[in-house]
């Protein structure tokens, strides 16, 4: 299913691929793919989004409708992103991802594998369905993996979020925070280098050990 027009030069597409699949939703029914895609077997794009040039799937992505996503996205293996989501350039998201529905995610920011977006508050009630709205992430944050990021969190830019975390507050740019809840622990451009943190293991060499205390 190709819709035809939709899609810009140099389309590499496995087999399997679904570009212009009809969503049930009654919005706008166009959908832009920029240049050079590489998408890859199980992908599925949904009508009604517009894609910058490069996007490039692993298996089975879903990018649902009214969505907008810059240039040199990536999304990997078994990633969802639901409907009316942007994504800035350059911006990576993971193996095993949700970004769900209304969730901005700027550029150059990376989602880890595992990284679980929630929109919905109060999940059954309609007051909370109709303010439905996932999280803000900042140009070049870091999301570890398997954190959850609760609906209307805003993660400043640069920030970094410890893995399994659980997000129910804004992080400001540039900090580092985890936990469940998430706290601000420290500053990015505090951690050490990593060469401080690290040996390399005589047996090993591919695979270096937590550096010794003391
Ligand atoms: C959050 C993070 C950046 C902190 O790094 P750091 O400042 O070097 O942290 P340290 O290793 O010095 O740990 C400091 C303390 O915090 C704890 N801690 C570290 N990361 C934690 C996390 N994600 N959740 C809970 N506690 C954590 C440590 O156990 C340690 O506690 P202790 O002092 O009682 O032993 C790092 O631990 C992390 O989670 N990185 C993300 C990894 C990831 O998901 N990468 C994604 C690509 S695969």
């Amino acid at each position: 299913m190709l819709s035809e027009g939709a899609v810009g030069e140099g389309l590499v597409a496995d087999d399997g691929v679904i570009v212009g699949y009809p969503p049930e939703r009654a919005v706008p029914a166009g959908l832009s793919v920029g240049r050079d895609a590489r998408l890859r077997s199980g992908t599925v794009l949904y009508t009604g989004s517009q894609i910058g040039a490069r996007l490039q799937t692993g298996h089975n992505v879903v990018i649902r409708e009214q969505c907008e996503l810059g240039d040199d996205v990536s999304i990997w293996s078994g990633s969802v992103v639901d409907y009316g989501c942007r994504i800035g350039d350059g911006a990576k998201i993971h193996t095993n991802c949700y970004v769900a529905q209304f969730s901005e995610i700027g550029a150059g920011a990376f989602l880890a594998p595992g990284v679980t977006f929630a929109n919905d508050l109060y999940p059954g009630r309609a007051d909370s369905a109709d303010a439905m709205t996932g999280p803000w992430i900042g140009a070049g944050a870091q999301i570890g993996v398997n954190v959850t990021i609760l609906p209307y969190v805003r993660i400043g830019a640069g920030a970094i979020i410890g893995a399994g975390a659980v997000v129910t507050r804004d992080v400001p740019a540039g900090v580092v925070a985890y936990g469940n809840p998430a706290v601000a622990r420290g500053a990015v451009a505090g951690l050490p280098a990593i060469a401080q943190r690290i040996e390399v293991d005589a047996g090993v060499e591919s695979r270096p050990r937590w550096r010794s205390h003391g």
